[in-house]
Order: C-alpha cells, then sequence, then structure tokens
C-alpha cells in the first residue's frame, strides 16, 4: 500500500467513529446541544471571573463573606458546568456487553482499542471549545490556591527562632524591670525574670530559683553557670510551649501545669515525668560586681518545642 492509498483511505478508527453517529445511542439527550454547550461556556465563563475575584479579594484581604462567596460561585458555575455536560451532552447510551471469556485475544483487544477512541472522538471531538474553557477555569483555580502559599506564611522567621533576647552580659530584671541582687530570693524562693529592656519577651521569660546558697553544676561542662544557688531555666515548656510556673522546693522539680510535665532542676532539667521530650534549655548566669544578677550568654539551645528536630 502507497503513502497516497493511506491518505486517502479513512482510518479505521474514524470509520468508527463515523459509524457510531448513526447509533443513537451516541446521540447526546439535549434537543439542542448548541444551546446546552453555549450555556456550559458561560458558565465556564462565570466561574472564571469568580475565581479571579477570589484571587484578588484573598490578595487585598478582603473580608471573609467575600471570599466565601466567590469561592462558592466559582464551584458552583463548575459544578452546574459538569451535571450539564454528562446529562446532556455525553452519549445517552443505554449501554450494556454480553458476559465473555475473561482472556481477551488479540483482534479483541484491537477492537476495543479503535471502539474506545472511536467513541472518544465522538463524545469530545466536537467539544473543544469546552474543553479548552475546562482548562481554563481549573487553571485559574489552582493559580488562585496557590495564593495561600504566597501571600499567608508570614515573614520570614530567619534566626529569631533559635534565638531570644538574652545576650552576654544582660542584666536580671524582674517583671517590674527591677535588678535582682544576689541577696534577694531565699533559699527555696523563685521568680520569673527578663532580661533589661525585654521584660514581658515570650521567648525570653525565665525562672529564676534559688536552690541553695553553694554554686551549682547541673551537667559537665557548666560549673560556672549558677554562681550562689540561682538556677536558671527557660520558662516555656519543651512539650507544647506552656508557661511552666510551679515549682516543688521538697522535690527539686519544675511542673507544667498544662501536661504535668516534671523537670529535675538540678539534673539540667532533665524530664521526669510528663511527656516533654527534652530538658528544659539552661541560661547561664554570673554575679558582676555590685552583686547583681546577669546572664553570661543566650540560652544553650533554642526554647520550646523542638521543632528544629523534626
Ligand atoms: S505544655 Fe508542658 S507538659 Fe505539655
Amino acid at each position: 500500500m502507497t503513502q497516497d492509498q493511506n491518505q486517502k483511505e479513512p482510518s479505521k478508527t474514524l470509520k468508527l467513529a463515523d459509524d457510531l453517529k448513526s447509533d443513537a445511542r451516541f446521540l447526546p439527550l439535549a434537543k439542542n446541544p448548541k444551546l446546552i454547550e453555549n450555556l456550559i461556556a458561560l458558565l465556564f465563563i462565570l466561574g472564571i471571573l469568580c475565581f479571579a475575584a477570589l484571587g484578588a479579594a484573598y490578595w487585598v484581604n478582603a473580608n471573609t463573606q467575600v471570599l466565601g462567596l466567590t469561592l462558592a460561585g466559582g464551584f458552583a458555575c463548575m459544578g452546574v458546568s459538569f451535571v450539564l455536560w454528562g446529562r446532556y451532552l455525553l452519549p445517552k447510551g443505554p449501554f450494556s456487553e454480553e458476559r465473555h471469556p475473561i482472556a481477551s485475544n488479540t483482534q479483541e483487544f484491537e477492537a476495543f482499542k479503535d471502539s474506545f477512541i472511536g467513541r472518544g472522538k465522538l463524545a469530545f471531538g466536537r467539544r473543544k471549545f469546552l474543553v479548552k474553557l475546562l482548562g481554563a477555569i481549573s487553571g485559574v483555580f489552582g493559580i488562585v490556591a496557590t495564593f495561600p502559599l504566597l501571600r499567608s506564611l508570614g515573614p520570614n522567621p530567619d534566626a529569631s527562632l533559635f534565638r531570644t533576647e538574652w545576650r552576654k552580659g544582660s542584666l536580671v530584671v524582674t517583671f517590674e524591670g527591677r535588678p535582682v541582687k544576689v541577696d534577694d530570693i531565699d533559699v527555696g524562693g523563685f521568680l520569673t525574670v527578663f532580661p533589661e529592656g525585654h521584660v514581658g519577651s515570650f521567648v525570653s521569660q525565665t525562672l529564676l530559683i534559688r536552690a541553695s546558697t553553694q554554686p551549682i553544676v547541673t551537667r559537665p561542662g557548666r560549673e560556672t553557670w549558677a554562681p550562689a544557688g540561682y538556677l536558671a531555666y527557660s520558662k516555656v515548656c519543651t512539650h507544647a510551649g506552656c508557661p511552666i510556673s510551679l515549682y516543688q522546693q521538697q522535690f527539686e522539680q519544675l511542673l507544667c501545669p498544662c501536661h504535668q510535665s516534671m523537670f529535675n532542676i538540678l539534673d539540667g532539667a532533665e524530664p521526669v515525668f510528663g511527656p516533654a521530650p527534652r530538658p528544659l534549655p539552661q541560661l547561664p548566669l554570673y554575679i558582676d560586681d555590685q552583686g547583681y544578677l546577669r546572664a553570661q550568654s543566650d540560652y544553650n539551645e533554642p526554647i520550646g518545642p523542638g521543632f528544629w528536630d523534626f
């Protein structure tokens, strides 16, 4: 067979598609398919406008009613379009098939392939414009759906999650801003303290506990961190970030009221009970020439729940 003959003779698939056109089962249910096509096209265009309006409203931070209405409008247009398309434009059937042996031979496989492609051409071949609009509405919605990633994640926290306001030499002050002197707290007493100039800072809030009058070594390498029996631990629980507010002097333990995690203050605030997964970070202290408590540096590790571990 020459190349010319190939071009002149309609392919088997197209011939089958032509044959199927005369089969009443492959005709759409709509009496006036053009009208339904136009209606679907109109709904798709309305849906595109709704989704574009949703994107614009989201971008300018419009109120939630506007977001809800535009989102609902877009989906409603898409939904009604799909229903109309499926109900009135696709072949109305019914289609049934006799039960046959499960395994197909090569001829049956080829026949199925031709039939499948032929039906597809019949069902979708005339709807190119609607298919394009379907692609457009899906594309607009897909773009709008990425807006939360671009706008709602907030500013990059950079290194702020790894640092607090404590610095080398920061003066330890109370909630009222009063500097803490070495003789201010008796053994067994404790206070919530902050670095001077940052009273109220959530990440810097620290529990200052007087556990002894003598220096305490909570871990190897921390020989100078707790002068005159003063221990300082982050007040932010390492489980879910609750502020730790209870100190049990009898057991030398801190207790988080949220889920009852307990931390041994003489062992680097190691958790001894509850869901907290790691010790509270310890703040290294020193006593200056006037007897005021100061920080040697920031905490030895990030405070709060261990987000960087995951
Ligand atoms: S937040 Fe402290 S134990 Fe859960």
